[in-house]
């Protein structure tokens, strides 16, 4: 049913966030490493689809809009739009927002349900057990700690249930799991993923209940109305939703008729098993493959510290992006921590992280060029192109390969390694302007050899702003303009139409005589404000 994607498209997901509260820093993490990823795919002329949502239904919802005295669509709406604002705040390029509640989306449950169903993966049965509402999950009586509460939401206490549920044959396709891991060890990302659901799938799968009863904020059974579809099961589904066109009928046939297998759900760790188990599962079960990957990177702390509402210490993302912007906080999560390691959020260091890698080390360079080119080259790039540099050149160098270099690193998650190898370059190329002393060779009446050092750092500078755009896609621009491009990250179609990957990943492209633009800080130094420290 599904066709072969064509190749250069390109599909990616963030978890479809529950709407109980405001967003927090953890959904904001996978969001700004999902967009990273994106704008890199669209740099590289792909054809991306880049999903993010909320996931709307469930016991958890129902309750905290009755606390609020609120409608559960009335708290849904409002909170949904604050994950949309926050997104607009940290300049999240998404393309599609699926959110469960859309009518849509109950067509598509509905149909997935009955294909599971006609297949005779489903039946009724007693469920008893131990329910975290928080996670929406049944817990085994030993994970439980502190005599009954859950181990993730260590104030709520896990409540007993004993009723009727519609269960998932999930114990069917241990083998099928297997031989997907086996022949693709790809599929979960990184390794030490990968081994957590290897261990749990070898003490053998059981069913998992599907739906539940006495629970109206939920999709109906369409079997039997008085069950709704547990939300898990309708959340997953939330992605092929995301699939359609506007004018598309809701059919699974239209859904996956474009866009499937989906290239890599971006997940964070605790939602693994329901990502890398239940879901291709589900799929296979529906007669439908699975997804290429799924990447659970890690945790975020806070000064060391586990965040929560518990311990007081949360970061509020809308507060972090209102007093540094947006290029700054991803630029930070992104190039601090190890993609898939758990890591820390700290503001002294955020700051001094800043500082030293975007205002001096990058920032200054463009700016001290930019003046040295004004004074001996006339404002603008010398008359030089990249095969008048030598190939020994130490910058010519290290930007030969540099694309691929990071483009491994990117197309593996690993934007840690894709910054540190353009640092690589910038360090370097504020090296070289010392040791050259291109202000000596001038007053030698040394012109062609500053043309030469001029033409090099200019090469070097704009190569790391192209390639560190997919994290600061805002201050890639402004460096652009002021080197004298008509480029705007922001605007996917100012740069794929202009001027293809393959040449602009090229060190040395750097027009001839291009005038520059006027010399202005890119990145201004950042301060931890003494009084209200976040
Ligand atoms: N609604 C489900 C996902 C359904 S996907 C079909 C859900 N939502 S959530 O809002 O609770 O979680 C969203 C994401 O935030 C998860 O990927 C989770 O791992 C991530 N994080 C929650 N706290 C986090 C940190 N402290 N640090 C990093 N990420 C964290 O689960």
């Amino acid at each position: 049913m599904e066709k072969n994607k064509p190749e250069h498209y390109f599909c990616l997901t963030t978890p479809l966030y529950y709407v109980n509260d405001v967003p927090h820093i953890g959904s904001a993490y996978t969001t700004m490493a999902a967009d990273a990823i994106a704008r890199f795919k669209r740099l590289e002329g792909n054809n991306v689809l880049f999903i993010t949502g909320t996931d709307e239904h469930g016991q958890k919802i129902q309750r905290t809009a009755e606390e609020k005295g609120l409608s559960p669509q009335t708290q849904c709406d409002k909170v949904a739009a604050s994950f949309d604002q926050l997104w607009q705040q940290l300049n999240i390029q998404y393309d599609r927002f699926s959110r469960t509640t859309a009518k849509r989306h109950e067509a598509i449950v509905k149909e997935f349900f009955q294909r599971v169903w006609d297949n005779g993966d489903i039946y009724l049965a007693q469920k008893q057990g131990w329910y975290c509402v928080s996670c929406e999950e049944f817990k085994e009586k030993r994970e439980l700690v502190n005599d009954g509460y859950c181990p993730i939401h260590i104030n709520k206490k896990a409540e007993w249930r004993d009723e009727e549920n519609y269960f998932f044959r999930l114990s069917n396709y241990q083998s099928q799991l297997e031989t997907l891991y086996e022949n693709h060890p790809e599929f979960i990302q990184p390794e030490t993923r990968r081994n957590e659901v290897l261990n749990f799938i070898q003490q053998g799968l059981q069913d998992f209940s599907i739906s539940r009863v006495n629970l109206d904020w939920g999709i109906e059974v369409p079997t039997d109305p008085k069950h709704t579809i547990y939300v898990w099961f309708d959340a997953l589904l939330g992605y092929v939703t995301a699939l359609l066109d506007p004018e598309d009928e809701p059919t699974l046939k239209n859904a996956l008729a474009k866009w499937w297998p989906m290239d890599i759900h971006l997940i964070g760790k605790d939602i693994l098993r329901f990502h890398a188990v239940y879901w291709p599962a589900m799929l296979m079960s529906a007669g439908i493959s699975p997804p290429k990957q799924v990447f659970g990177h890690g945790f975020l702390t806070k000064d060391g510290q586990k965040m929560g509402k518990s311990l007081g210490n949360t970061l509020d993302p809308a507060a972090l992006l209102d007093r540094y912007g947006a290029d700054a906080v991803r630029y930070y999560f992104l190039r601090e921590i190890e993609f898939g390691q758990d890591g820390d959020f700290n503001e002294t260091r955020f700051v001094n992280v800043l500082n030293a890698d975007l205002a001096n080390d990058l920032g200054n360079l463009l700016n001290r060029t930019l003046k040295m080119a004004k004074k001996y080259c006339n404002n603008q790039a010398p008359n030089l192109k990249g095969e008048d540099i030598p190939s020994d050149h130490p910058l010519k160098q290290i930007g030969r390969g540099l694309s691929d270099r990071v483009a491994f690193a990117y197309n593996n998650l690993n934007f840690r390694q894709a910054c540190s190898e353009i640092s690589h370059l910038i360090a370097n190329t504020n090296k070289y302007i010392d040791e050259q002393a291109p202000w000596s060779l001038y007053k030698q009446g040394e012109q062609q050899k500053v043309e030469q050092v001029i033409y090099s750092i200019l090469a070097s500078i704009r190569l790391s702003a192209y390639l560190l755009s997919p994290i600061t896609p805002t201050l890639s621009s402004r460096i652009y303009q002021q080197l004298g491009f008509a480029i705007d990250f922001n605007q996917p179609s100012s740069f794929n139409d202009k001027i293809p990957f393959q040449v602009h990943q090229c060190w040395g492209i750097f027009p001839a005589q291009q005038p520059l633009g006027e010399a202005k800080p890119v990145f201004l130094r950042l301060e931890v404000p003494a009084e209200n420290p976040l």
